[in-house]
């Protein structure tokens, strides 16, 4: 039975968090709310005894934070991400470029902003206000504004493009009417007040190019790392040339939230979807760890007995679901990561750690301690555990506890990070 360190020497230290990122050279030109700390990467590194020339990875990239802190310190850091638009930012993050040539095109870019152009997205969905919608996510002037940016950077060279456009995408997020707030976006407080224009817009992109060309001149990166844009289910049955010395990821939690759903503006914004058909293309390669897309039932019955014990009890629990859905995306999360377990197994050096942050879940008022599940499976495919160490305990979502009537009972969630070592 394996136990649970409470006492973690990273507990309560805000590692599984990005509220240190916000003000870090690179990482700060997008930062995720979900995304975990820097330092929890550094702490993986040293405690692996990573050495140059060693690849680090993670195959639930988000943001980046394993691939750009790995670089930032010298090591090659591989991340695999599923979202084009997360993969972007990631990829964006670890250009590495003179700030002279974004202060050849900037003015270009600036100039573009004093006229406004009709965005492709004024009249869809709830991005722009219409005669018929209470809310919207962007005001008229900041889409158009946006818009013409845009159009202005099409015709400069790639990777300075792409440090401009994410650029343009981050400022339309600081001035949209709406943020991420868990599991979707929520409206900010009074923010038809807030009245957000083209010059909010343009102090906002101002702000952010500047932090860029500061970074770039204060910070080196390793040039081999690298991020991919894959499912990495699939992606990590093909990665054959390269064995990895640690993996420092954080993938989906098992709570139902969808990602491809948060980052939905950014998407649209940068053109990469066009329409819901594309968005459902993004969220069917998603780890099953929600019920958006009608996911393939699960095959096999992954052989846990805590896996099994926590199912038995929320199906005799059935009725207090909030989807019926909820069991087979259960099965399916872990059969998932049976795969990557294995494949993992094969693509790592003999010597080689994983480092997984996740959280534990509750549904109909039954726990899973999908960490300890996780760590179960692992067990079979030549992982060892180390330690399960407690990062923080968070409150349980209400929508996890609606039909719960005893609230007394609600247990609180476990944030833990598993350290796995490659049994040799
Ligand atoms: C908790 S977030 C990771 C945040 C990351 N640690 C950071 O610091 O930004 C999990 C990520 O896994 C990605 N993801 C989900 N399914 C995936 C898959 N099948 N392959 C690759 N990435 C996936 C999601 O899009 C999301 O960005």
């Amino acid at each position: 039975m394996f136990t649970i360190n409470n006492s973690f020497e990273l507990r309560d230290k805000g590692r599984s968090d990005s509220k240190d990122t916000a003000l870090l050279p690179r990482h700060r030109w997008y930062v995720l709310k979900e995304a975990f700390s820097p330092e929890l990467v550094m702490s993986a590194i040293n405690k692996a005894e990573v050495k140059e020339g060693e690849l680090i990875i993670d195959p639930f990239s988000g943001s980046g934070t394993t691939a750009l802190t790995s670089s930032l310190n010298g090591f090659k850091g591989i991340g695999i991400e599923v979202n084009p638009f997360l993969a972007f930012v990631a990829e964006t993050k670890l250009i590495s470029r003179e700030p002279n040539t974004i202060n050849k095109y900037l003015p270009l870019i600036k100039n573009s902003f004093n006229k406004q152009v009709k965005s492709h997205l004024e009249g869809i969905s709830t991005f722009s206000e219409t005669n018929n919608d209470e809310k919207w996510l962007f005001n008229t002037s900041v889409l158009r504004t946006f818009e013409s940016g845009w159009q202005a950077v099409q015709t400069i060279p790639s990777t300075t493009k792409k440090i401009f456009q994410l650029c343009l995408i981050g400022a339309a997020m600081d001035v949209c009417n709406a943020k991420p707030d868990g599991k979707c976006l929520r409206y900010k407080k009074k923010w038809m007040d807030l009245d957000y224009n083209e010059k909010d817009f343009k102090d906002a992109f101002e702000k952010r190019i500047c932090n860029v060309i500061e970074d770039i001149n204060q910070t080196t990166l390793n040039k081999s790392s690298n991020i991919v844009h894959a499912d990495c289910r699939k992606y990590l049955e093909t990665l054959v040339d390269e064995k990895f010395k640690l993996c420092v990821t954080s993938p989906p939690y098992l709570n139902s939230f969808d990602y491809s759903d948060v980052y939905r503006p950014e998407m649209f914004l940068g053109r990469f979807i066009k329409d819901n058909n594309d968005l459902m293309a993004v969220r069917m390669q998603t780890m099953r760890s929600h019920i958006q897309a009608s996911w393939k039932a699960p095959e096999r019955i992954i052989s846990s007995h805590l896996l099994q014990e926590s199912l038995s009890k929320i199906i005799e629990r059935h009725d207090l679901l909030w989807s019926n859905k909820i069991p087979s995306m259960i099965l399916a999360y872990f059969e998932d990561w049976d795969n990557i377990l294995r494949n993992l197994d094969c693509k790592s050096e003999k010597n080689a750690q994983l480092w997984i942050v996740v959280s534990t879940s509750a549904y109909a008022g039954i726990e899973i301690p999908v960490d300890l599940i996780i760590a179960d499976i692992a067990t079979k495919h030549n992982w060892y555990l180390q330690e399960i160490g407690v990062l923080r305990y968070i409150r349980t979502s209400g929508q996890h506890w609606n039909n719960i009537e005893d609230k007394a009972q609600k247990p609180s969630l476990r944030e833990s990070v598993i350290i796995l070592r490659k049994q040799i």
